[in-house]
C-alpha cells in the first residue's frame, strides 16, 4: 500500500512512464490498454519505482498519440473503461504505486464538445471565444492571420467553413490542426480545468503530467514571428512560456490542497533558461518541472556538470527538487544519442539513422542511469529505458503515424521511433506484447529478442538488473533522493560528487581507466571493474566510505 501520509514522496520519487499504447496489450487487438498495464504492475513493483505516469488515455480520435483529448472525463475504448482506469488506481495503490496521468490543456481535440459547438456557431458566437478564432488577412481574408507555424511543420492555423457553406474564420493549433488551442485568458477555460483536475484526484489520482505547461497564454496582438524560433521559448516570445503563464498554477496548487495526501504536479515546460522554469516551482505553485537540459545535454562531463549546476542552483532558489530524466515519448532513445560521435538531443534529430555504436549507447546509458538516481530529486524513467531499448530508426514509412511525418511532407520521421512496443518475452515479435498471431502497431525490430524483460530478468548483469540493484540502494540508502551535493576535485574527464551521508558517485568520461579513489565498498557500479580499484570508461560506480 501507498503511505498516504508521506507528504514529500515526490521531492525524491523515481517515476515510470508508461506509454500505454506500447506497454502491454491485455485484449489483443495490437495496441496496449488498461488491462494489459494491469498484469503488468507486479513487473513495475518489482522494478522498484515509486509511481508511474501515464500518458493520454482519454477519449481521443488519435490524431497526435491521444494528446487530442475529445472527452476528458472518459477513457478511450482503445485503452478500456473508465471502470477499467479506476480499478487500475485501486490496483496500483495495493502495489505501493502512486499513479500520475497527463492532463492536456493548451489544447483540446477539434472532436471536443466545445469546439464542435464554436463549428456550428456563428463568427462571434461565445463558444468560439474558447478557441482562437479570427478572420484571415489579404483579401477576402485568405490568407492565415499571421505567420506562426506549427510544431508539427505547416501553418499553426486552419480555416473553417462557416454554416452557410462559405470560407471563414480562421482558429489557432500550435500542434496539429486536429489539436485547436484553448484561449486560457478566457474564464471558463480555467474553470472547467479545475473540474477536470477534481473529477481525476476524486477518483484517487495522485497527481498530473501537465502537456505544454508553458503554452497556455497568447500574445493577444498575435504579432508575427519573424525571424524567431517557433519552438525554443525565449524571452518576450509570443506563445512560449509568457511572463503571465507560472501563475495560472496556483489555482490548480489549491486544488491539489484540498486533498489531504499530497498529490502533485508536474510540467512539461520546454524552457532553457532555468531560472524561468523555476518561476513554475515557487512556493505555491507546481511542485515539479521536467528538467529537459540534462536531457538534451551531450554526454561531456564539463557540460553536464553545468547543466547540474545551474539546474540545482535554480531550483534551490525556490526550494524546489530536480526533476531529471533520460528519456520520454518525444525524443530519440538515449542508448542510441548516446552511442554517436555526436550526442545531444539536437543532434541525435539531424543524425536520424545515421550508423550507431550500441554497444558503446548501452555502456553509456548504464553510466548515465547511476548518474540520474545519485543526482538531488526525483527521476524518471520512460518504459523500455530498463531493457536498454535503442530507437527503432527503421521503421517502414507505411506504418508511421506521428503527425510530424505528414505535417513535413514526409522529411521529418517524427518519433515513432522510440514508440515502439515493449518486448516482454519469447524469441520473436511481438515479443509477449500482445497475442502471439496480431501485428503491434508498430513493427518491433528481431533483435530485442535478446532484450525481452523476461530474457534480462535471469541475467545479473542486465540493463533490467541494473536498474532494479540502483533504485533498491536508492530506496535504502538515505543519501540518496532529495538534498544536496558536494563536488569532489579530480581530474578532467571525471565527473565525481559525493552525498551525505556517504556515497560517493563517480563517471569516467575520458579514453583510459582511472584509478578509483580510497572506499571501503563498491555499492554499484554500471559496468565491470576488473580488478575494483580501476574505473573503466563510461562507467559510473556508487562507492562508499571514501574519503573527499
Ligand atoms: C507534448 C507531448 O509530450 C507530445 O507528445 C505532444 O505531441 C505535444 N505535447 C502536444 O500535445
Amino acid at each position: 500500500m501507498i503511505d498516504s501520509t508521506d507528504h514529500g514522496w515526490w521531492r525524491r520519487a523515481v517515476i515510470y512512464q508508461v506509454y500505454l499504447r506500447s506497454f502491454v496489450d491485455g485484449d489483443g487487438d495490437g495496441v496496449g490498454d488498461i488491462d494489459g498495464l494491469r498484469g503488468r504492475l507486479p513487473y513495475l513493483r518489482d522494478l522498484g519505482v515509486d509511481a508511474i505516469w501515464i500518458n493520454p488515455w482519454y477519449r481521443t480520435p488519435m490524431v497526435d498519440g491521444g494528446y487530442d483529448v475529445a472527452d476528458y472525463r472518459d477513457i478511450d475504448p482503445l485503452f478500456g473503461t473508465l471502470a477499467d482506469a479506476e480499478a487500475l488506481l485501486v490496483e496500483a495503490h495495493e502495489h505501493g504505486l502512486r499513479v500520475l496521468v497527463d492532463l492536456v490543456p493548451n489544447h483540446t481535440s477539434d472532436r471536443h464538445a466545445w469546439f464542435q459547438t464554436a463549428l456550428s456557431s456563428a463568427p462571434g458566437d461565445p463558444s468560439r471565444a474558447r478557441y482562437w478564432f479570427r478572420p484571415g488577412a489579404g483579401p477576402g481574408g485568405d490568407l492565415p492571420p499571421n505567420d506562426w507555424r506549427s510544431v508539427f511543420g505547416g501553418p499553426a492555423w486552419t480555416r473553417v467553413t462557416e454554416r452557410d457553406g462559405r470560407a471563414g474564420e480562421w482558429y489557432l493549433h500550435l500542434f496539429a490542426p486536429g489539436q485547436p488551442d484553448l484561449k486560457w485568458d478566457n474564464p471558463e477555460v480555467p474553470a472547467e480545468f479545475e473540474l477536470i483536475l477534481r473529477f481525476w484526484l476524486d477518483r484517487g489520482v495522485d497527481g498530473f503530467r501537465i502537456d505544454v505547461a508553458h503554452g497556455l497564454l497568447k500574445d493577444p496582438a498575435l504579432p508575427d514571428l519573424g525571424e524567431r524560433p517557433s519552438t525554443v521559448a525565449t524571452a518576450g516570445h509570443p506563445y512560449w512560456d509568457r511572463d503571465e503563464v507560472p501563475a495560472l498554477y496556483t489555482a490548480w496548487r489549491r486544488v491539489a490542497e484540498d486533498y489531504a495526501d499530497a498529490r502533485v504536479f508536474v510540467a512539461e515546460a520546454w524552457i532553457d533558461d532555468p531560472h524561468r522554469l523555476a518561476r513554475y516551482l515557487e512556493p505555491g505553485r507546481l511542485h515539479t518541472a521536467f528538467n529537459f537540459d540534462f536531457l538534451f545535454c551531450s554526454w561531456e562531463p564539463g557540460r553536464l556538470r553545468e547543466v547540474i549546476e545551474r539546474t540545482l542552483r535554480a531550483h534551490q532558489a525556490v526550494g524546489a527538487p530536480v526533476t531529471w530524466v533520460l528519456s520520454n515519448h518525444d525524443v530519440v532513445r538515449h542508448v542510441t544519442r548516446y552511442g554517436r560521435c555526436e550526442t545531444s538531443m539536437r543532434e541525435a534529430r539531424r543524425q536520424y539513422g545515421a550508423p550507431v555504436d550500441l554497444e558503446l549507447g548501452t555502456r553509456r546509458a548504464r553510466a548515465a542511469a547511476l548518474l540520474m538516481f545519485a543526482l538531488p530529486g526525483g527521476a524518471y524513467i520512460y518504459q523500455g529505458e530498463e531493457l536498454g531499448l535503442g530507437e527503432v530508426e527503421d521503421l517502414p514509412e507505411h506504418s508511421l503515424r506521428d503527425p510530424a511525418w505528414e505535417r513535413s511532407g514526409h522529411t521529418a520521421r517524427g518519433r515513432d521511433g522510440c514508440r515502439v512496443p515493449l518486448p516482454w518475452s519469447g524469441t520473436e515479435a511481438p515479443f509477449g506484447f500482445t497475442a502471439a498471431d496480431t501485428a503491434p502497431w508498430l513493427p518491433q525490430p528481431a533483435a530485442w529478442k535478446s532484450l525481452t524483460a523476461e530474457a534480462q530478468a535471469g541475467d545479473p548483469y542486465s540493463m533490467w538488473a541494473l536498474y532494479r540493484a540502483a533504485l533498491c540502494i536508492r530506496r535504502e540508502h538515505p543519501a540518496l533522493g532529495d538534498g544536496e551535493l558536494a563536488w569532489d576535485e579530480v581530474v578532467d574527464d571525471v565527473l565525481s560528487f559525493t552525498r551525505q551521508p556517504g556515497l560517493r558517485c563517480l563517471t569516467n568520461f575520458g579514453v583510459d581507466p582511472i584509478p578509483l579513489p580510497d572506499h571501503t565498498e563498491v555499492l554499484l557500479a554500471s559496468g565491470p571493474l576488473h580488478t575494483r580499484r580501476l574505473l573503466p570508461p563510461d562507467t559510473t560506480a556508487w562507492l562508499s566510505g571514501s574519503q573527499r
